[in-house]
């Protein structure tokens, strides 16, 4: 998809496109974002931007409405008020068709969220079978392509019943690839995972930054928001209390709620 010339009607303040609008158009703008669960409020206006191929990570306390906010950036979640643009296009607009737009955000959750029926290449070409109607056999090259991106192709045809958490979240990270996404959301995918496969699924993401993928995750993961994002915003309490790059923010938190948080994590950060 390609639709970043139509992007300047949104008012993203940037000239007119040229031959490189990647640069200058964030990706995903979100503006004045507010959500709430009955008399709870737990996004109090959230203003953010993403540029293309930016990693940027989501950290703060439990219940300040990371996920949440994680969430309504692919409609998973309807906010109130507010707006997200992907594009340039307000996806808050009702006309928004949300299964194709979920074609191009790809998101990985804590929980996998595998069919644990199938096999590792089924789960990885249902989708673009079913929603992009490509031929099988062209789905599973695509889908062996991603599955050795995260060292899974080993396991293409083993039943995902039997992988250990860090390979079903590594082969969950293959799937979302394999509707070509391009921006990938990640919802804490490794706190649910025994200690000793953590890694093996940082790495993959390390990976995919690498690539040039763009990325929002949301992570209790210190080292890795330190050394992997180009932007690291800490929310509080349904707002966005302070943002910058890892080492500016790490290294020198502005605000007090920020050093309280990260004098948590002192060892992961040093
Ligand atoms: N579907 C829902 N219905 C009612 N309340 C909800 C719903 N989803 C989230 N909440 C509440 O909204 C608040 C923010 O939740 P959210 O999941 O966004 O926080 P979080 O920052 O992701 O926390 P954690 O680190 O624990 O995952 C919490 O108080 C939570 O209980
Ligand atoms: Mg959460």
């Amino acid at each position: 998809m390609s639709e970043m010339k139509g992007s300047s009607a949104a008012g993203a303040g940037a000239a007119s496109a040229t031959d490189a609008p990647a640069a200058a158009e964030p990706l995903i703008r979100v503006e004045g974002l507010h959500k709430s669960f009955g008399n709870l409020e737990v996004l109090k206006g959230i203003d953010m931007e993403v540029r293309p191929r930016e990693v940027v990570t989501i950290i703060g306390a439990s219940g300040s409405g990371k996920s949440t906010l994680l969430r309504c950036l692919n409609l998973l979640e309807t906010p109130e008020s507010g707006h997200v643009w992907f594009h340039g296009k307000d996806l808050t607009e009702v006309r928004t068709n949300v299964n194709e737009l979920r074609e191009h955000i790809g998101m990985v959750f804590q929980g996998f969220n595998l069919f644990n029926n199938m096999d590792v290449l089924d789960n990885c070409t249902l989708a673009p079978v079913t929603l992009k109607k490509m031929k099988k056999a062209e789905a599973e090259n695509v889908a062996m392509k991603h599955l050795a991106s995260v060292g899974m192709d080993k396991f293409a045809h083993a039943a995902v019943a039997r992988l250990s958490g860090g390979q079903k979240q590594r082969v969950a990270i293959a799937r979302a690839l394999c509707m070509n996404p391009e921006v990938m959301l990640f919802d804490e995918p490794t706190s649910a995972l025994d200690p000793e496969v953590v890694g093996e699924v940082l790495e993959a993401m390390r990976k995919l930054a690498a690539d040039g993928m763009t990325m929002v995750v949301v992570t209790h993961e210190m080292a890795f928001a330190k050394t992997v994002s180009d932007r690291v915003v800490f929310m509080d309490q349904g707002v966005i209390c302070e943002e910058g790059a890892p080492d500016e923010l790490f290294g020198h938190p502005k605000h007090e709620r920020t050093r309280e948080f990260l004098s948590r994590y002192l060892a992961d950060i040093a």
